[in-house]
Parts: C-alpha cells; structure tokens; sequence
C-alpha cells in the first residue's frame, strides 16, 4: 500500500517530535545533572558525633598545660601550651577550638599593656570575659570536659552532655581567631545584604554572625537570631543590652522543626555549619517543615546564604569535623524551590552556597 507523500511526512514528524521529547525530558536532563564524585571510601555526609573532632593525647597535654596555667598562674605551662598548639594546629586542625585555646595561652603570656590591646573589641573582651570570670571558672570546666580531665558527675547524662556542646560551640565558633581558620571577613563580603533590610541568622550559636550582620543592616535594619539552645540567646541578649544594639532579637525556635518567624519576613536566610545536621539528623517530615518555614519567611526573590563543610578527599587536608557534599544540598534545595546563584570557596572545606527563592 502507498502513502500518500503528506501522510509520510506527517508520520515522519510525529516519530521525529517523538524522539525529541523523550530526549529533552528524560536523556538530556540526565546527561546535565551534575554527579557527586564517589572516589573513595568517604561518606558523602559524616556528621558525626555532637563532639566529632578527636582527642588526641597532644590535646590532652595541652589541656592539662592550660589547667595548670590556670591554677597555679604558671607561665611556663602557657608557653608549653603554645608550643603543643604550634605543633597541632596545623597537623590535626580540629576545627577552631585549639587556636582559641592557644590564643587565651598567649595572653596570659603578655604584658598588661599587651593584653589590653588585644582586648580592645568588645566582642573580644566579652568572649574573655565569658571564660575569665570567676577565676576562669567556664575555661576550666570546657578544658576538663572536653579531654575528660576530671569525671564530671552528669558526664553521662542529657545535661552534662548539652552543657559540653554549648561550651564546645561557644568556643569555636566565637574564637578570636576565627577569621585565620574561616577568613570569615571573605564570607561577608559574599552575604547580599544592605543598609536597612533583614536578615534571619539560622543556628545563630553565641552570635558571631548576628553581631556582624547587625552592623551591615544598621540601624534601620533587623536581624533574627534564632537557636534552639537558650543559653546562647542569653548570652547575645546580655551582650546586646550592654553594647546598646537595638537591631537584634534573639528567637528561640526549640525544637527547631521550623525557623520560628512564623509571621515575620525576611530579605535574607543565613545559615552556617547547621544544614549537614539537619541533612543528616533530622526525619524527612520534620526537614521538610524546617525548609518550608525558611521558604515562608523569605520575601519572594529572597536571599538563602548557606555556608558548610564538603567533602574533603584523604590525604588532601587535616579535616576532620562534619561535612556534607556541595552537590547534595545544591540538589535537594533546587526540589525545594531555591536557585543556586553563587558560590565560593574561601578555604578549602567550607562552601558558601548563594539560592534565590524561586
Ligand atoms: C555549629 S553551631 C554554628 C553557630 C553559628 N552558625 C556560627 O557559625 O557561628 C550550630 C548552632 O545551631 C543550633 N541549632 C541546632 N539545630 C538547630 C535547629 N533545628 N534550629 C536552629 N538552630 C539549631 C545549635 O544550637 C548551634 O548553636
């Protein structure tokens, strides 16, 4: 039987249009989805206990030098402190909590004259003041539970282990010297956030980040800092009272299924060393909340900052805290909604993810 040569070339387009749309909706869409390199033994997202970063028997000498120090006003014991620090800072580069502990070591090795120049910020001077005060009562009690230097009687319980975190957070992540391990200054440059707008600091911790956006946004401004764990919302409100800030309000959002700002809006979400928890930890139904609500506060076309560790292969970096794949977050944010704009690198672990609300 012939075919009419109009009715050929109608079969023909429909077969060619055929094709073209299996290849669009499903061929091409797999060919451009970027894939996560698997290329060695490595989990793609280690979150690791709340504690992850290891004890080592360095750390420990050290602890038991800056115990010594204290106790006894040893300068001796502050120097071999230091030295150990030297040695392990870059060899086993825990996280930021050895070059805090070197930095108190150090001053405690200065003159008065010294010491009161170093102690010029204020947000400085209030960090020292947290861990000084009371003959160096929070500095002792984070050094012995840390490298386990004493056996604390609530050690195992749900208290003594959240009081270890919070000291452990607080002194990491309001380390002095946070900006060598994170050149944090490279990190705000990167936030789009201006005079006047509002910003919701997501795991705000003791307020690093907060105060920080609180003099980006000025006067005119707002920033949220939320957290699930009310001792350091305490502790920014005590700081915030004593400086005169006015732009902050601090939020807690326990326990942390949603962002708590139901009803509020904001220019720009800001997360940081928080997501490979939530990613890793929480169940699909309460992520999902956590997620939406972020995607709820944001105003449309809104700015989500997410910054967190990523893979880094054996061999190639001492890291060893919690991190996530990039391409995991990435992805899974696209589903929610949110379009990857930017993204930088300032140190090798740790990402800074720009999405746009969608
Ligand atoms: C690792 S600290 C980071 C602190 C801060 N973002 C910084 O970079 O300085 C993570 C913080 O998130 C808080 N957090 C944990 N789960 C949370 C949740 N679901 N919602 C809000 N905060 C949470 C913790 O209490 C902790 O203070």
């Amino acid at each position: 039987m012939k075919l009419s040569r109009s009715i050929r070339w109608i079969i023909l387009s429909l077969i060619t249009g055929f094709i073209l749309l299996i290849t669009y909706q499903f061929a091409l869409p797999r060919l451009f989805i970027p894939r996560v390199a698997v290329t060695s033994q490595m989990s793609l997202i280690h979150v690791g206990s709340n504690d992850s970063f290891a004890i080592t028997p360095d750390g420990i000498q050290a602890g038991r030098y800056m115990l010594e120090m204290l106790a006894n006003n040893n300068r001796s014991a502050a120097q071999k402190a230091v030295a150990i620090y030297d040695q392990i800072i870059p060899r086993e580069n825990y996280g930021g909590e050895y070059s805090a502990l070197r930095w108190f070591a150090q001053l405690f090795l200065m003159s008065n004259q010294e010491k009161q120049k170093a102690l010029q910020d204020p947000f400085v001077a209030s960090f020292y003041d947290f861990f000084a005060d009371n003959n160096f009562a929070n500095l002792k009690e984070y050094v012995k539970r840390k490298y386990l230097l004493q056996q604390d009687e609530d050690q195992l319980t749900e208290a003594g282990r959240n009081r270890a975190i919070f000291l452990e957070d607080f002194i990491l992540f309001n380390n002095p010297t946070r900006e060598a391990w994170e050149q944090t200054s490279k990190v705000l440059a990167a936030i789009p956030v201006s005079p006047g707008q509002t910003i919701a600091d997501i795991g705000s911790g003791p307020g690093y980040y907060s105060t920080r956006f609180s003099q980006k946004v000025g006067v005119k401004g707002q920033v949220y800092s939320i957290d699930t764990v009310q001792q350091h919302l305490d502790y920014i409100n005590r700081y915030i009272q004593r400086q005169d800030i006015t732009n902050i309000t601090t939020i807690n959002s326990y326990p942390g299924t949603t962002i708590g700002l139901e009803g509020k809006q904001v220019d720009v979400a800001f997360m940081c060393s928080l997501y490979h928890n939530i990613y890793g930890m929480s169940t699909a139904p309460d992520r999902d909340s956590f997620v939406q609500s972020i995607k709820a506060a944001l105003k449309p076309g809104g700015t989500l900052v997410l910054v967190d560790n990523g893979l880094v292969e054996p061999g190639q970096l001492p890291y060893h805290g919690p991190y996530v794949a990039k391409e995991l977050i990435v992805h899974q944010f696209r589903f929610y909604g949110f379009k990857l704009k930017q993204e930088y690198a300032f140190i090798p672990q740790r990402y800074v993810l720009i999405f746009e609300k969608v």
